[in-house]
């Protein structure tokens, strides 16, 4: 995995969703040919305010974000990025799968925040006895998607949470408020990022 990667901190919403509309399948746009992502289908018509996607069932490997401070954030990146490096050290060298998805559950005035890489389908791996990093399976499903530039930080993720979330009741969607879950698609060095609200949906 890319070691210049680093992640700051994301927001998204779990949403409950009805009815769709399949159409192509298209994740070009983000990932182009030079990114490894999850596949999924465009729902509806991209519009300014949000887009809807269907995500088939994908495998990441994550890791618990032990608080909201941005070393505890570091500290799960650098969990990811050792079990990729003892990965490899075992012959089993992990694909750069992007985007870095963060996933926060809020309850009364905890929240429960993990990291997790993406990782594509088929990837071989070493039995490990890691507790801290595991695989985890996302299921298929469909998530309301708000593209922002910049440095994901804390504030300007909450921000578009909350823009998207006015936008969803707007657009006469539920959602549950207390899931949130984001994705950042490029290192920390680029200059001109790229990153999403996920608002998850059964
Ligand atoms: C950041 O990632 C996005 C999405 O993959 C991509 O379109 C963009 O070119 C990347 N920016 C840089 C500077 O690499
Ligand atoms: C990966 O595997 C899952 C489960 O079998 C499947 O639903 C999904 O479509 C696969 N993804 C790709 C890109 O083949
Ligand atoms: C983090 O992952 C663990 C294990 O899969 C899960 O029990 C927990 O609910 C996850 N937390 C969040 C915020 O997704």
């Amino acid at each position: 995995m890319d070691s210049q990667r680093m992640v700051q901190f994301l927001f998204a919403l779990l949403v409950l969703v009805l009815g769709f509309l399949c159409q192509a399948l298209s994740n070009e746009g983000i990932c182009q040919t030079k990114k490894t992502c999850p596949e999924y289908f465009l729902i509806d018509t991209p519009n300014k305010d949000f887009e809807t996607r269907l995500y088939v069932e994908t495998l990441w490997i994550t890791t618990p974000i032990k608080s909201k401070q941005v070393f505890e954030v570091m500290a799960a990146h650098n969990r990811l990025k050792h079990f990729c490096d003892r990965q490899t050290a075992q012959g089993y060298p992990m694909p750069d799968g992007w985007p870095v998805l963060i996933t926060v559950v809020k309850v009364a005035d905890t929240m429960n925040a993990n990291m997790s890489w993406f990782v594509p389908n088929k990837t071989e791996m070493a039995k490990t006895s890691d507790t801290d990093v595991w695989l985890q399976t996302r299921p298929r499903g469909y998530v309301y998607v708000r593209a922002f530039g910049g440095m994901a930080t804390f504030e300007a993720s909450k921000e578009n949470v909350e823009k998207l979330q006015d936008h969803l009741t707007k657009a006469g969607k539920s959602f549950v408020a207390n899931h949130f879950s984001g994705a950042t698609y490029n290192s920390s060095w680029a200059l001109n990022k790229y990153n999403e609200i996920w608002i998850t949906a059964p």
